[in-house]
């Protein structure tokens, strides 16, 4: 029923495994989705980048340094940036090692690849466009890549995308070129700044350790360019006391490497 569409997800405050469930599975792989998926977590946060000839691939870093053997495997190649190795290089490198033997062979995902994980096991996605001033254009490129793996369908829209960024003209950019697509904005903008904020960015995703209850009432007390309140994703909680914390203050979700420790915190 559209009653029923348009409730929100049950858990409140929603538990957003990041970069997968990281603390339980090499961050941004495949195999930290699915840790996510089989502890029961439908939304898990990545970061996107740029190879050299121009592919989308998940990573944090800006260089494969500290969580691939990249530095074993192409020596004299430092300081190991993302986007001086073409997609086929990367393929070739061990992303699970560094975390555990039992990942060993886990590969830093295309976003194709790590597109249809995600829809394989029915989940949902904030999507980060990591360091966008490196790669022009990227905010194009990534809605391509949604856009032929069907997630910009209207569904998927409503229910199981956000893109957010640390750099609001990447956002204000995403809202531009595809406007029904759900944005978040990462920072603390001052509360002056929030009616601009709030024309692009249905969600100001800020650090819990600056986030206070005026500020999270303060941001809810805004209408996004959905006209629906702002919302507001804190990251990143990995303990119980501080999941208290803000969920006390109602933050609409929790980004953590520990969704498990998060959920038990905060839904009992
Ligand atoms: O999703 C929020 C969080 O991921 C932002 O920080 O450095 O972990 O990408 P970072
Ligand atoms: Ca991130």
């Amino acid at each position: 029923t559209s009653a029923a569409q348009a409730a929100p997800d049950a858990d409140n405050p929603l538990v957003v495994a990041h970069r997968g469930a990281s603390a339980y599975a090499p961050e941004n792989t495949l195999a930290a989705v699915d840790k996510a998926d089989d502890m029961g977590f439908a939304w898990v946060e990545n970061d996107v980048q740029r190879t050299k000839d121009g592919r989308l691939v998940v990573l944090h870093d800006a260089t494969l340094a500290r969580t691939t053997n990249v530095e074993e495997i192409y020596p004299g190649r430092a300081p190991w940036n993302v986007r001086d190795f073409t997609a086929a290089e990367i393929a070739r490198l061990d992303a699970g090692s560094w975390f555990s033997s039992r990942y060993a062979g886990a590969r830093v995902p295309t976003l194709q690849q790590y597109m249809r994980r995600v829809s394989r096991n029915h989940q949902k996605l904030v999507l980060e466009i990591k360091n966008p001033q490196l790669y022009p254009g990227i905010e194009r490129q990534t809605l391509k890549v949604l856009s032929n793996e069907g997630w910009l369908s209207p569904w998927h829209l409503r229910k199981r995308l956000v893109i957010q960024s640390f750099s609001a003209d990447t956002v204000r950019k995403v809202h531009q070129l595809r406007p029904a697509v759900k944005t978040g904005f990462l920072g603390a903008p001052a509360i002056a700044d929030l009616p601009e904020y709030a024309t692009f960015a249905d969600q100001i995703n800020s650090s819990y350790t600056t986030i206070s209850q005026a500020y999270v009432s303060t941001i809810h007390a805004f209408e996004g360019p959905h006209g629906k309140p702002l919302e507001i994703l804190t990251w990143t909680v990995n303990d119980a006391a501080n999941a208290r914390r803000v969920a006390r203050y109602g933050v609409d979700g929790i980004i953590t490497n520990k969704p498990d420790v998060i959920k038990r915190a905060t839904q009992g």
